[in-house]
């Protein structure tokens, strides 16, 4: 299993308080655990209990009854950043100590690739058997990481017959729904997001993924803006909330900013122009680092976030994360920074 462990400096980041490696020691009861010549590293579990410390209001959580919010990345092109985004915010939400649940509604299983799941592997239960088989939940959920609380429902190829295998069903576009609303409890007890991966196809498992959402967050490609994509996301809400009177609140994402292009420059104000308030504040940078994220090696560490959580994309990811909790009212943030 791997591990994410980070040193102080890191810690005080994740936590967004001011502290220095002696107070962090300190903070984390860390002050007799020999250093041997290496640096302390703080798990996601520490830095989740230097939160409860810090931030009382970060236990209240643990208490509430009700299902935590449901956040679905969707566009429909592909190659935007969906996955990338799904997978590193995931990562970034656990590594702040909070329990993220990653659902990949996607039978690329892209995201669940760049979270080191191998996805070739047999037996994965995907979302197919949970909403056609009656799979219990806990069948399908993996954890990827040692001492942190994200954990991943994968997808793998099969999932890409879910289409035909429910296009007899009743109330198809409601099996996803439905699925939270019966296993609300567990979700409530176990976690504080749930963050779902989509393909880009406009399908019955993705009206699935919308209907059961709290949030849409679409990601947008600063580089190669798609206003047909755009066009086909506005015709999906539209189509939602005709069919099935749901209106769901949406988010836009900026992503791929390159400060030397000037078209960079012009689609984001073009984003701010049409989306005002609901275009989030945190733009991601192009990166070159992200692209060996996914099938570098079976089971190799992949997401960004967790290669190089310092570098400036890295930060801007776990300012994202930052913003999309706040946005959600999920408690024990810390301060606004
Ligand atoms: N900000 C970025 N800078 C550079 N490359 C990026 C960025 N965001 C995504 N990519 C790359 O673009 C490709 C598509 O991203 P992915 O997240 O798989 O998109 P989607 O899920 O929308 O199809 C991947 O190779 C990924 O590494
Ligand atoms: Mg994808």
């Amino acid at each position: 299993m791997r591990t994410f462990e980070v040193r102080a400096k890191l810690a005080s980041e994740l936590l967004a308080v001011p502290l220095d490696a002696n107070e962090i020691r300190a903070l984390a009861n860390k002050e007799n655990v020999p250093r041997s010549g290496y640096h302390l590293t703080y798990s996601a579990a520490d830095i989740g209990q230097m939160r409860s410390k810090l931030f009382p209001e970060f236990n209240e959580r643990l208490k509430l009854p009700t299902v935590p919010p449901v956040v679905s990345l969707r566009m429909s092109k592909g190659g935007v950043g969906k996955s990338t985004t799904a997978s590193n915010l995931a990562l970034c939400v656990a590594a702040q100590g909070y329990r993220a649940l990653l659902i990949d509604a996607d039978p690329q299983g892209d995201a669940s690739d760049m979270l080191g799941i191998d996805v070739e592997q047999e037996g994965i239960v995907t979302m197919l058997d949970l909403l056609t088989n009656n799979a219990p939940i806990e069948s399908a959920i993996q954890r990827p990481y040692a001492e942190m609380a994200l954990s991943v429902i994968p997808a793998d190829n099969f999932l890409s017959s879910f289409d035909l295998t429910v296009s007899a069903y009743t109330r198809r576009e409601y099996l996803f729904a439905t699925f939270i609303k019966n296993n609300s409890e567990f979700l409530a007890k176990n976690f504080d997001i749930i963050i779902v991966d989509s393909p880009p196809s406009s399908s019955v498992l993705n009206f699935n993924v919308l209907v059961a959402s709290d949030v849409v967050l679409s990601v947008v490609k600063l580089d190669g803006m798609s206003t047909k994509a755009l066009r086909v996301l506005a015709q999906e809400l539209n189509d939602l909330d005709k069919a099935f009177s749901m209106k769901k609140p949406v988010l836009f994402l900026a992503n791929g900013y390159h400060p030397s292009y000037r078209s960079s420059e012009e689609n984001l104000d073009n984003l701010k122009n049409m989306y005002g308030d609901q275009l989030l504040k945190t733009v991601i940078p192009a990166y070159a680092g992200f692209l060996s994220q996914s099938r570098v090696t079976k089971g190799e560490t992949n997401a960004l976030y967790e290669r190089e959580p310092t570098s400036p994309a890295g930060r801007k990811l776990l300012e994202l994360s930052r913003e999309i909790l706040a946005l959600l009212g999920i408690k024990g943030l810390g301060v606004e920074q």
